[in-house]
């Protein structure tokens, strides 16, 4: 960057251009509706992964994507920076998404009728990814604390291990709730893998978006966990590219590697050709750009603990240590279902239910937005809490 440059700084359009987007989110409610609900950003595109789709809009460059070497690589050299996380980039493989990525994964390692675990509440698709393998659903739910907040509950993944079942879905960092599962955590849980035999499959999209005072551990650093497990990354949450579809599966060992060898040869066609050049750019070019989106949701986070405090005291939450949405007990609130009480006052959230056991009466907020936004919404909530 030239000296002249002004710095490529996250922004949000103010709300009515945010309403042109024709994304789900900004069509699922009218127009009057604040919509703090799907887990993607306002932020506008960070200027090194404009330029490259600029560019392919220029060129017409708009035919099937190919990610290979170079998604491999950019994660590589990203994970290398940020987590000292060594990935050597042929074992990654690519996907269309997530979603896409862990339902062929699952298929690696689980036979019907096996059983999958999964530590609800968590992000609301991962029992129907479970089903659509044709597994069976083993809840061990997170533990919370009044004082810590949600953990990983060891014992009750100790007592769902011991059933055997092929597989265990991590969510790290865990969304709805924030958490960065600590080094500690992840080597008891991968110890416990290892004794009961249990192939983990380690959600880490949000690894990207952990915020000032909490630190990110890859999965597959823990001593232990390359053997039994494999670790899917995107750069769709942090640089806000959902949309354009690409995502990277990554192994750290032989066995691992072999069995990524069997997913299908056309898995890599189905990718987005503007989901791979943005990734690219996002892990080559979109770091400075990246901390300064860490420092902005930090700073939504403490206004958001102000807004609570100031407006809505009894709402129950501990801030999140990562991603930019916020997990909230409405609990003392009294209403069974507190997402339609704040829609009918105008802001939209996420039903806490549909994350499963221990989400009833909890809300997620979604406050990757500006800071005028994030206080409207609080004021109309505040509203309709009264
Ligand atoms: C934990 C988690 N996994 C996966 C996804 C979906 O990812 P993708 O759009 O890449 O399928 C989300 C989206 O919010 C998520 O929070």
């Amino acid at each position: 960057m030239s000296i002249d440059e002004p710095l490529d700084v996250p922004t949000v359009d103010p709300i009515e251009r945010l309403r042109e987007r024709r994304s789900a989110k900004w069509r699922t409610h009218p127009a009057d509706v604040l919509p703090l609900t799907v887990a993607e950003t306002d932020f506008n595109l960070a200027r090194p992964i404009r330029a490259v789709l600029d560019r392919a809009l220029d060129l017409s460059d708009v035919g099937y994507g190919v990610a290979e070497p170079e998604l491999g690589r950019a994660l590589a050299d990203f994970a290398g920076r940020r987590w000292d996380w060594t990935i050597d980039p042929g074992s990654v493989a690519v996907a269309t998404d997530v979603s896409t990525a862990v339902v062929h994964v699952l298929r690696l390692f689980v036979r019907p009728g096996d059983s999958v675990v999964i530590s609800p509440p968590v992000y609301a698709p991962f029992p129907g990814w479970v089903r659509e393998v044709d597994a069976r659903l083993v809840e061990a739910p997170l533990r919370y604390d009044e004082a810590d907040g949600w953990r990983l509950d060891l014992d009750a993944l100790e007592a769902a291990f011991a059933g055997r079942p092929a597989a265990y879905l991590l969510c790290n960092p865990h969304n709805p709730v924030g958490r960065v599962h600590s080094p500690e955590e992840l080597a008891a849980l991968v110890e416990l893998a290892a004794r009961y035999d249990v192939t983990v499959v380690s959600d880490e999209i949000h690894a990207p978006l952990v915020l000032p005072g909490a630190q990110f551990t890859p999965l597959l650093t823990v001593p232990g966990a390359a053997d039994l497990a494999v670790s899917l990354h995107s750069a769709s949450k942090a640089w806000n590219l959902a949309g354009l579809k690409c995502a990277a599966i990554v192994a750290g060992s032989d066995r691992m590697r072999a069995a990524l060898d069997e997913l299908p040869a056309d898995l890599r066609w189905r990718i987005g050709h503007f989901g791979v050049i943005a990734t690219v750019a996002a892990y080559t070019d979109g770091g400075p750009w990246l901390d300064l989106l860490l420092a902005d949701l930090d700073a939504r986070r403490s206004q958001l603990a102000t807004l609570l405090r100031d407006n809505l005291p009894s709402v129950n939450w501990h801030p999140p240590e990562a991603t930019f949405l916020a997990w909230l007990d409405c609990q003392a609130l009294g209403d069974p279902s507190p997402q339609e009480q704040f829609l009918s006052h105008g802001v939209a959230l996420e039903p806490g239910a549909s994350f499963g056991a221990g989400g009833e009466r909890h809300v997620r907020l979604n406050f990757g937005t500006s800071a005028t936004i994030l206080e409207e919404a609080l004021t109309r909530m505040a509203h309709a809490a009264k």
